[in-house]
Order: C-alpha cells, then sequence, then structure tokens
C-alpha cells in the first residue's frame, strides 16, 4: 500500500454515507478497509497530508465525525509493549516539532468487544507517564496544543499526530461526552448541548424560543437554564419540575394547532421524531414567529438511510423561509442528523 493511510469514524451505521463524503472531497480514487464495520474505517488519500487536512477543512463533512492519519501503522500481537512501543518511535521522530513543555492529549480506541486487545484507559495512563517523564510534554484531556489518536485492531495498530482542529473534532474519535446532571429530565439535552458547540452559537445570547415537540423537555430545560423564555409546544407532557418555570409557557397542543405574532421569536428549536418531509412542512408554518435572521436548529429522522436525499429535501422545502448553515450528525443523533438554519 502506498500513499497516506488515516482513520475514519462516523455514528455506527452511517459510515457509509462518510466514505461517500471522501470520496466526494478527496476524489473518486481514494480507497477504504474496514476497522470497526459501519463505523471505522481506515482510508487511503490520493492527496497529501495538507492537502487531505485543507480538503476537510474546507468544507466540513457532515456525517464523517473524526479523521487522523496513520503516521505510524504496524502489525502486532496486540500487546501494550509493541504498543508504547510504537508510540515512543513516533515521538522520538516528531519530538522537535512538537516542542518541550506541550500539551498533548492522548486518545486511544479500539473496537467495541476486542476483550484481548489492552484496556485504552490504563494504556492511555502508561503513556501519559512516560511523554510527561521521558518526553518532557504535558499530559491533559482537553484543549491540548497536540493530539495523540491510537485506533488498535486485532493485527493492526495506527497512530497519529495532530493539531485538534485537523480532526474535525478534537474529542476522541469525535464522541462528545457530556456529565449527566441529577434530575436530568431527558438524555435528549445532549443533543442540543453539542448543537450549541457544533455550530459555534451560544445560547445565552437569545431572548425568546420557540420548542416544537418539546417533551419531556431536555431542550427546554437548557433554552431555561441559558436564560431564554421558552414557549415549548407538545401535546405530550413536559417534565412535571419544568411546569412552574417563570419563563416557561407550555402549550399542549400540536405545531398546526398554535399561532404567533409575527417576529416573536428569535430561536426556534425542533426536535419532533417526524418523517422530514412532515416535520418540514410544520415549521414552515410557524417560519413567520422567527425574526428575519433568527436561528433555527432541527432534527431530521434519516428514513430508510437515504440521507443525502433527505437533507437535500429538508433544505428545498424549507427554502421559502430559512437558509441551511450546516448540516451535522452530532455524536448524540441516532438515525437523524441536526441543521442549523437561519431565517432569510
Ligand atoms: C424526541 S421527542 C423530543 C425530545 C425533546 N427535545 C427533549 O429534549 O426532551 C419528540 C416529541 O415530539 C412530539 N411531537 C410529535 N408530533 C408532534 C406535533 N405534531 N406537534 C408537536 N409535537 C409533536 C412528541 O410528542 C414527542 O414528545
Amino acid at each position: 500500500m502506498s500513499g497516506r493511510v488515516w482513520v475514519g469514524t462516523s455514528n455506527r451505521g452511517f459510515a457509509q454515507q462518510a466514505q461517500e463524503e471522501l470520496k466526494r472531497l478527496l476524489g473518486p480514487a481514494v480507497r477504504f478497509g474496514w476497522l470497526a464495520p459501519g463505523e471505522t474505517f481506515w482510508f487511503q488519500s490520493p492527496l497529501n497530508r495538507e492537502e487531505t487536512i485543507a480538503a476537510i477543512q474546507r468544507q466540513e463533512p457532515i456525517f464523517l465525525r473524526h479523521l487522523f492519519p496513520a503516521d505510524a501503522e504496524k502489525e502486532w500481537t496486540g500487546t501494550s509493549e509493541e504498543a508504547i512501543g510504537a508510540v515512543c518511535g513516533l515521538i522520538e521522530q516528531e519530538r522537535a516539532a512538537l516542542g518541550l513543555g506541550s500539551s498533548i492529549a492522548v486518545q486511544i480506541r479500539k473496537p467495541e468487544g476486542e476483550s484481548q486487545l489492552p484496556a485504552p484507559s490504563s494504556l492511555k495512563a502508561e503513556l501519559d507517564v512516560l511523554l510527561e517523564q521521558e518526553y518532557g510534554l504535558r499530559p491533559v484531556v482537553r484543549e491540548s496544543d497536540w493530539i495523540l489518536s491510537v485506533y488498535m485492531t486485532r493485527g493492526r495498530l495506527y497512530a497519529g499526530i495532530t493539531r485538534p482542529e485537523q480532526n474535525i473534532s478534537d474529542w476522541s474519535g469525535g464522541a462528545v461526552r457530556f456529565r449527566k446532571e441529577e434530575g436530568q429530565v431527558s438524555r435528549a439535552k445532549f443533543k442540543l448541548l453539542e448543537a450549541e458547540l457544533a455550530f459555534g452559537l451560544d445560547f445565552h445570547s437569545y431572548r425568546q424560543a420557540l420548542d416544537i415537540g418539546a417533551a419531556p423537555g431536555g431542550w427546554t430545560s437548557l433554552l431555561l437554564e441559558r436564560g431564554l423564555a421558552v414557549t415549548a409546544v407538545d401535546p405530550a407532557k413536559l417534565d412535571p419540575s419544568l411546569l412552574g418555570h417563570p419563563r416557561l409557557t407550555y402549550l399542549a397542543k400540536k405545531a398546526d394547532e398554535v399561532k404567533f405574532e409575527p417576529g416573536k421569536f428569535d430561536l426556534l428549536v425542533c426536535d419532533m421524531s417526524w418523517s422530514h418531509r412532515q416535520m418540514a412542512k410544520l415549521v414552515l408554518q410557524l417560519a413567520e414567529a422567527l425574526q428575519s435572521g433568527g436561528t433555527a436548529i432541527i432534527t431530521v429522522k434519516l428514513m430508510h438511510k437515504k440521507a443525502f436525499q433527505s437533507i437535500r429535501e429538508v433544505e428545498e422545502d424549507l427554502s421559502g423561509a430559512f437558509t441551511l448553515q450546516k448540516a451535522k450528525q452530532l455524536f448524540h443523533n441516532r438515525d437523524e442528523l441536526t441543521l442549523f438554519f437561519l431565517k432569510s
């Protein structure tokens, strides 16, 4: 095999879409092989390292969640000693570029269920000590100068060093982890938290939100925490812990049964688990209630995995009132993705 090999990761079941994106960005000559079927794969880019990174950064993929270059790739029998040897070899090679005292985040992964391979957490602990004591680097978990990524399979090990912004996501494998809070209304809250990060938004800067399909209220609770007044629409019940909130208006109705004064809201969020075209129709009916320039965050169910077609259809259906800014399958999305629109 010649040319630069990379490790790419998507949400489970969406690697084919991630590979399609890579073909579009890097050219049809890109080649693939599975590391964890449906989720993690190697790919050989026809472009060099800088060109590959630039192509990905120019147009961020929707389904490719994370990537790193295999600066070191070796056959191995699966022992910690071999992994440490391979990583130290790579660090020696890059020592001058890394710079003494730089911070480095070690991110180690393996396919689920590979119990014979070293545990990523204990390998990371060993490497952190070595990187500090032998190489004068500063191991950290987040906001590092460098990321050392390692992917282990039975038989092959891949390792690469990058700047955090070169991996699409600076979380290990793009798996964004939030701490579950006591009394958290729903796990769906993580989707909106992740959307805030992924789309570079700060919900503190908004005032009035309309939450369509709000129950049980994870998204509503986040927006209330950010200081917004929230109108939550859902025929299903909101969590009782939210009901007395002074900035909450709860309308126990379907989205097509409510109407608001034009421009009342500066943020519209919609997380209805509905057919994407029906959802787009309902959002369009409520579009007038959103100020011009207002933000809309919308979850789109991916029916029958016709993912790109679903995005195109929602974009087209909403094009009379909204302009798509970014589409991203978030780590917390399952068979869905999240769209960020601005009201035209
Ligand atoms: C995935 S849940 C939303 C979870 C919510 N974002 C949270 O954070 O807790 C989808 C919700 O959409 C609601 N829904 C479905 N059809 C609706 C409609 N036509 N109008 C309003 N809500 C609807 C359902 O009742 C359900 O509560």
